[in-house]
């Protein structure tokens, strides 16, 4: 059978010690559940590849990257050698515009282990999904600065929202929810002070609501969404949200489970055309990059992720399954810094390559 075809981009900081160890977990997997796996490495979207060449992604990026079946990416920002909006603009959204990645898939849960700094929530009471626009609204090319430099200068930046793109981000969240247990959507809105695009995206998020009938619709401005988040994260199931909004409300579910470095996100080109992209949510933390003491989790997760997206169920959720088993046993030399543990990248990392090696584990 022919190999998944894998593009590894470590990007900048801590992607270049959390991409490693999610290889080593998937090479895991692949081994135990057989799955043909073939990465190709690439060290473009980075500060060194900005230095050396003075972009930071070679003429041909998308001709290179287009054919393969996925992208496993650390985390791109450095920005004491480039500013965050060349880098950033200039590689991850990128991809996600040009591949059509138009589905941030966010998973948001509390793991066995790892205190969430909500008082008295244990597992269980944290499971949701964020589904967050990926590829329109706040985030756009579109707007200018005028009168540079005098006291009259002006800056526009607009908001883009599209009936195709606000729909089909809806019908995938809806689609989500109809599929999971509590069959429930929240919308992240703010139409009572952006009275102009946020009032359309309530407007389809109603008409989208109609055609699923079977599922329960809830909507909140994000002011109050995001207090509802720390008072009340069991209320969640499926949450959708802008671009933007989506960005903001994926690190704040995280950091009510403990910590935004277990966070994974999968950037999803539904129709299959490109290939879709799986990156933590976290950036590359330069305050601790090079000390090899990241959490590699969220870069795990990721893995389970995109085995999944493959075709592999059975792989991915061995590996979830690991993450569990690890954090359950709480060893302190094993887990990292930022849970507690006196651990590092490595021994995190080869606790859950032998649990998902480790087949009796799942009895
Ligand atoms: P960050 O996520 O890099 O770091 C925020 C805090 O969380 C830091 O204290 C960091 O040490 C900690 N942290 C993050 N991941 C961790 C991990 N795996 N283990 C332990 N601790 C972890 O966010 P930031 O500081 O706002 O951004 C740093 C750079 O990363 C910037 O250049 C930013 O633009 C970029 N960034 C990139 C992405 C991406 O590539 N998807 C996402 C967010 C930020
Ligand atoms: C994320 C990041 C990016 C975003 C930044 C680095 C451009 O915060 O993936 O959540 O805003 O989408
Ligand atoms: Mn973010």
């Amino acid at each position: 059978i022919r190999p998944h075809r894998i593009a590894v981009i470590p990007g900048d900081g801590i992607g270049k010690e959390v991409v490693p160890a999610g290889l080593q977990v998937l090479d895991a997997a692949a081994a135990r559940f057989d799955v043909p796996l073939e990465y190709e490495h690439f060290d473009f979207a980075s500060a060194d590849y900005w230095l050396a060449h003075g972009t930071m992604l070679p003429d041909d990026w998308f001709e290179t990257l287009r054919g393969f079946d996925a992208i496993y990416f650390g985390a791109v920002g450095w920005p004491d050698v480039v500013p965050d909006h060349v880098s950033l603009w200039g590689s991850l959204i990128q991809f996600r515009r040009r591949f059509d990645q138009y589905i941030s898939l966010r998973p948001c849960r509390l793991l066995p282990g790892i205190p969430s700094p909500l008082v008295g929530r244990a597992p269980g009471d944290i499971d949701f999904v964020v589904v967050r626009e990926n590829t329109e609204g706040e985030y756009s090319s579109i707007g200018g600065k005028i009168f540079h430099d005098t006291d009259r200068e002006v800056v526009v930046q607009q908001t883009v929202m599209t009936r195709t793109g606000v729909d089909r981000v809806l019908r995938y969240a809806f689609e989500l929810a109809s599929r999971r247990e509590r069959r429930k959507i929240t919308s992240a809105t703010k139409s009572n002070g952006i009275t102009i695009s946020m009032p359309y995206w309530d407007e389809r998020f109603a008409a989208m609501g109609e055609q699923f009938p079977e599922v329960e619709r809830d909507q909140f401005h994000i002011d109050i969404l995001a207090a509802n988040f720390v008072l009340h994260p069991d209320w969640f199931d499926v949450v959708v949200a802008s671009n933007l909004f989506g960005d903001i409300l994926s690190d704040l579910g995280p950091a009510c489970t403990g910590t935004i470095a277990v966070a994974p996100s999968a950037n999803i080109n539904p129709d299959g055309l490109f290939p879709s992209l799986f990156e933590p949510v976290h950036g590359s933390a330069p305050d601790i990059a090079g000390k090899g003491i990241a959490n590699p989790i969220g870069q795990i997760w990721c893995g389970a992720m995109m085995l999944d997206h493959l075709g592999h169920p059975d792989a991915s959720s061995a590996i979830l399954a690991a993450i569990d088993t690890v954090l359950e046993r709480a060893e302190p030399g094993i887990l990292t810094p930022d849970v507690g543990g006196g651990g590092t990248t490595s021994s995190l990392t080869r606790a859950i390559a032998d649990a998902v090696a480790d087949a009796s584990l799942e009895e």
